[in-house]
């Protein structure tokens, strides 16, 4: 599917991020913990999954969703700003179980992370993203499209690196390809549709 719509932007995105989580449990389910290898996963979500795609949505769409009256302290909003703030919370979990060493705490507070993750993405693609859909007109799609593509220039290449370094771990510990990692599903960062 070929499109310019932020909101599939975003779904595209998800994708990438369910790759990332793919490895973090195959991560937790080696029989040894592999630092090098949990810190570059951690790296990614922190950078792609927090700071880029996390970063659109409470920085560019949330606050054009408000201004259509969605309210910030409630409904879908709410719910979704909270998840991303224990999302933080569990990315900080994970890297002070790595400086330990410390497999179980890293394997708790990953599980915890991939949950949070599957289930908030679930109610994006399915509840807000739909709403954002049809509350937002074309100008203002275009705008936002616009916006993002520069918001993926500014990351461009240190999300290339961290993605690129995700696709090879997942590949030495044999996760099947996704269409995210198939179809160079980069373009969320930086990786394609610079041409
Ligand atoms: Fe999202």
């Amino acid at each position: 599917m070929t499109t310019n719509s932020p909101i599939d932007m975003l779904r595209a995105e998800h994708r990438v991020i369910e790759r990332a989580l793919d490895l973090l449990l195959a991560l937790t389910r080696a029989d040894e913990l592999d630092v090098d290898a949990g810190r570059d996963a951690v790296a990614f979500l922190r950078g792609f999954a927090d700071e880029l795609h996390h970063g659109k949505e409470e920085h560019r769409l949330f606050p054009l969703l408000e201004e259509r009256g969605l309210p910030r302290h409630a409904g879908p909003l709410a719910v979704m700003l909270h998840e991303h703030e224990q999302g933080r919370g569990a990315i900080a979990a994970m890297d002070a179980a790595l400086d330990a060493g410390d497999a179980t705490a890293f394997k708790r507070a990953a599980e915890g992370y991939v949950a949070l993750l599957r289930d908030h993405i679930a109610k994006e693609d399915g509840v807000l993203f739909p709403m954002a859909d049809s509350m937002l007109d074309d100008p203002t799609r275009a705008r936002l499209t616009d916006e993002f593509a520069q918001v993926n220039q500014e990351l461009g290449k240190r999300g290339a690196e961290l993605r690129e370094r995700v696709e090879a771990l997942a590949e030495a510990m044999n996760l099947p390809p996704t269409a995210a990692s198939s179809h160079g599903g980069m373009c969320g960062f930086g990786g394609c549709g610079g041409h």
